[in-house]
């Protein structure tokens, strides 16, 4: 077959380190199905999955139901396990047996996890079985309302939020253990420009360290609350103008290697409930490569091929994915798309449309993704 790309960018299918299926617990907001077209429009061909499932991803038998599940997708669909049972940060799972039934990464992520030699002895599991260890960083005794940044527009409301130091302390808790470690170690949704110059430190230092940055986090601030109220409500929230563009500086000088999602579906009426009571979490597989080009590449951040190693190979290097070792002759993962077409993000093959990038003015449209040499998603 021959596809005609004229004027269009081809790149290696997009990888997602970090998103939310709902599969199994949730369906009424995501399932694995859902998830893996929503992931194939955005252009991207793998994606991680968070263990913060019910039930949570802390045995053999969801792990392998999910995987068994997935591997009926066009995409390609990986599932992190959780760090700890029922990720309360207490009983440890069976890592390295969790690890042979298919697990890329161990995750936490939804519940930060609060005791630092718990946390030690998994990193120190996790450079044994050379597998990544993911951290939601934020501790929670400095947070009263969730998803909402303590600051200027948490006082505009009234309310009291989740203030930086509580990501920041986290932060620098877990550089230190990584250093010692010798872990790999993500710093998922970075968010506070604190955080991003702790991960520079450390990673000079010789840590084997690593960030994701969201779309939603290099693109709006605090204030995005006034406007859209609880669709700009996700953990770790929304920061300063300063702390954006720190994290976009920290993708500059290559701080923070990843661009991942954080794809959190909730339903309308969830997220239609009053701003303090509604789920926090943004949608975010269809309009991210979008946003990258839109927030950093336009702007002249980063260039488009930056952009792109962010989104594709530095992802499936650190999880050892087999988008990242795909051989000559193989059938490989692909997106086409035109970088420089404007559109307005309407509709959505996710069940849930908790985003607040819906009529916005965006540059980058997926045309085409191919996986594993077969047509997914092509546009209309
Ligand atoms: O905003 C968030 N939503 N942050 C998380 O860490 C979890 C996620 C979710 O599961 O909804
Ligand atoms: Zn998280
Ligand atoms: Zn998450």
């Amino acid at each position: 077959q021959v596809i005609d790309a004229a004027g269009l960018t081809v790149a290696p299918g997009l990888v997602d380190t970090h998103v939310h299926f709902r599969d199994p617990g949730f369906t009424h907001k995501e399932t694995i199905h859902t998830g893996a077209l929503a992931a194939a429009r955005g252009g991207f061909t793998s994606v991680i999955c968070m263990a913060n499932t019910s039930p949570t991803v802390d045995n053999v038998s969801v792990l392998t139901d999910i995987l068994a599940r997935a591997g009926k997708e066009d995409i390609r669909i990986y599932q992190a396990a959780c760090v700890s049972r029922s990720l309360k940060g207490q009983e440890p799972v069976d890592m390295e047996e969790l690890k042979s039934y298919g697990a890329c990464g161990f995750t936490d992520d939804g519940i930060p996890i609060r005791d630092a030699a718990f946390l030690y002895s998994a990193m120190e599991k996790a450079k044994e079985l050379n597998v990544p260890i993911s951290l939601h960083e934020e501790d929670p005794s400095f947070i009263k309302n969730n998803g909402i940044n303590h600051g200027n527009v948490s006082d505009e409301l009234g309310i009291y939020g989740s203030p930086s130091i509580a990501e920041e302390s986290l932060v620098a808790r877990d550089c230190l253990l990584a250093l010692r470690s010798g872990a790999d170690v993500v710093i998922q949704h970075i968010s506070s420009g604190r955080s991003v110059n702790l991960v520079r430190m450390f990673k000079a230092q010789g840590a084997s360290l690593h960030a994701e940055a969201t779309p939603h986090h290099f693109t709006l601030t605090e204030d995005a609350v006034l406007k859209y109220g609880s669709l700009a409500k996700m953990n770790p929230p929304l920061r300063t103008e300063e702390d954006r563009l720190a994290v976009i500086q920290g993708l500059v000088d290559g701080t923070i290697d990843i661009i991942a999602t954080d794809h959190a579906p909730h339903s309308k009426e969830e997220k239609a409930r009053p701003l303090t009571a509604a789920p926090s979490g943004i949608t975010g597989l269809e309009t991210s490569l979008a946003l990258g080009i839109t927030s950093l590449v336009r702007p002249g951040h980063l260039t488009l091929m930056q952009l792109l190693e962010k989104m594709t190979v530095n992802p499936a290097k650190l999880y050892h994915l087999p988008a990242g070792k795909i051989k000559e002759g193989e059938a490989a993962d692909f997106v086409l798309f035109d970088p420089e077409e404007c559109w307005t993000p309407d509709e959505y093959a996710s069940m849930s449309c908790n985003t607040p990038f819906t009529g916005w003015k965006l540059y980058g449209k997926v045309k085409m993704t191919i996986c594993r040499g077969k047509i997914v998603y092509t546009e209309g």
